[in-house]
């Protein structure tokens, strides 16, 4: 006969283990373990229920397909997968102060004027502070507001009217009685979301959560959240810059990967329609430790510039340090340099910098960090009219990237008139024709 077993559960973000452990290793708290009675295999008594009713999705007519609303903002619809979808759940999130309330202030604005029933669940301003957004985004629109933190109150203020879309302006100050911890936690954070959820499938209405991002770049506490809702949205961008980058992480109704480009304006973000070249704005010319790298975001192709600062390490660990770039790639990417062209890196730090405030995650990203490094550790500028991409492997040859002649293409017709890729290059031994 098996007994019940004991097992510790983290009171924070809910991480189980066997034994007990001072420092929850998922989110990182102390002191958060408690002992809990884990059900034994005879103990999970399944209770007899109805068989539910299965249905033949053939049945389903074309006119019941899911239906979509425009918000009016091209590059959001088009991320959104072409518009909001009827009682979905949709996660807004990004840096404070990036212009997530902005973005979705401007989209709830465009579907109240088109005659929707549109709700702004406020719990982080008042409504006067969302009339003065409101005034920069001069669009003087009539929109229902209400200010409140409490759950139980929000959903029954969502049961009553049935909106065709619903803001939460956080989900982060959101608490229900229900549950234990503070606001904010997990807990409460991880139930409400659940709980807005049932909502919205129940209903035709549209939910839009807000969620501001932690340092570490996590929705508050483990990525639960993201498994949950039905579209993850981040507004990126850096927030003295001008420019910002909505990106679809998931999607339940679209494909994943578009990407949304806006500009903030002193009225707001706007869209921006010739996307290609404005992470290059700003860019100095004849400056060694810059190289423009061609990168695919969904189905635009971008230039972005990688910077790298290469200067001899003052003993001890040298520094790695990345912005807009994967710290265990950077290392990754240095170790390789170090092996296949007999680099002394070791003995210099290394700083990253992905102007712009964009994240380069793509893989073409790696043959530019190279370049950068290089350009800097022997002081000479890359030509201006170069532009490079490609994957480097362990063994430091250069792999081929997809779409290759559409970022030509588009680096061509921005002046780039030479591409580094791996046509022109097996390895980065061979950039030994482009430095010293
Ligand atoms: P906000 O939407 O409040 O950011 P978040 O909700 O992500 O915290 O926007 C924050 C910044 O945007 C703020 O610093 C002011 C700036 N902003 C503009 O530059 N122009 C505008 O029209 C608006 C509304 C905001
Ligand atoms: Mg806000």
């Amino acid at each position: 006969m098996s007994k019940n077993t004991t097992i510790f559960e983290c009171s924070n973000c809910g991480y189980q283990s066997p034994r007990w452990q001072g420092r929850c290793p998922e989110c990182s708290k102390w002191d958060t373990f408690q002992q809990e009675q884990a059900p034994s295999a005879q103990s999970v008594a399944v209770s007899k229920a109805a068989p539910g009713k299965v249905i033949n999705l053939a049945e389903f007519k074309d006119n019941q397909k899911t239906k979509r609303t425009k918000t009016g903002i091209d590059e959001l619809d088009n991320v959104l997968g072409g518009g909001l979808v009827q009682g979905s759940l949709i996660m807004l999130g990004g840096d404070p102060g990036i212009g997530k309330s902005t973005l979705a202030l401007d989209a709830a604005l465009n579907l109240s004027k088109s005659g929707e029933k549109v709700l702004y669940i406020s719990g982080e301003e008042s409504a006067i502070q969302i009339k003065d957004r409101e005034g920069r985004l001069n669009k003087n629109i009539p929109l229902d507001f209400l200010a409140e933190t409490n759950l139980e109150v929000i959903l029954s203020t969502l049961e009553k009217n049935n909106y065709t879309l619903a803001v939460i302006d956080s989900i982060q100050t959101i608490f229900s009685n229900e549950v234990n911890g503070v606001t904010g936690g997990v807990s409460q954070i991880v139930y409400a979301t659940n709980a807005l959820m049932k909502y919205a499938k129940g209903s035709s209405t549209s939910l839009v959560l807000i969620g501001h991002v932690t340092k570490e770049g996590i929705l508050a506490g483990p990525r639960t959240l993201e498994h949950m809702v039905d579209v993850v949205l981040y507004l990126e961008g850096e927030r003295y810059g001008m420019f910002r980058l909505l990106r679809g992480v998931k999607n339940r109704f679209g494909s994943v990967g578009e990407v949304g480009l806006f500009e903030m304006t002193g009225e707001g973000l706007k869209e921006v329609l010739n996307p290609s070249a404005m992470f290059l704005e700003g860019r100095s010319s004849g400056k060694s430790g810059s190289c423009v790298s061609v990168v695919l975001e969904g189905n635009k192709v971008l230039l972005v510039e990688v910077q790298a600062l290469v200067s001899k390490s003052s003993g001890g660990y040298p520094a790695r340090r990345s912005s807009g770039f994967d710290a265990n790639r950077l290392q990754l990417i240095l170790a390789i340099m170090q092996k296949h062209l007999e680099l002394p890196i070791q003995n210099f730090d290394v700083y990253l910098n992905v102007a712009g405030g964009i994240k380069l995650e793509e893989r073409a990203g790696d043959l530019s960090v190279v370049m950068a490094v290089l350009s800097s550790f022997y002081n000479q500028a890359v030509p201006d009219t170069i532009a490079a991409y490609g994957e480097v492997g362990l063994g430091g040859e250069i792999r081929q990237v997809s779409s290759f002649d559409k970022r030509k293409k588009e680096a061509t017709k921005l002046g780039f008139t030479k591409t580094v890729s791996s046509k022109e290059i097996k390895s980065i031994k061979d950039l030994g024709n482009y430095f010293r």
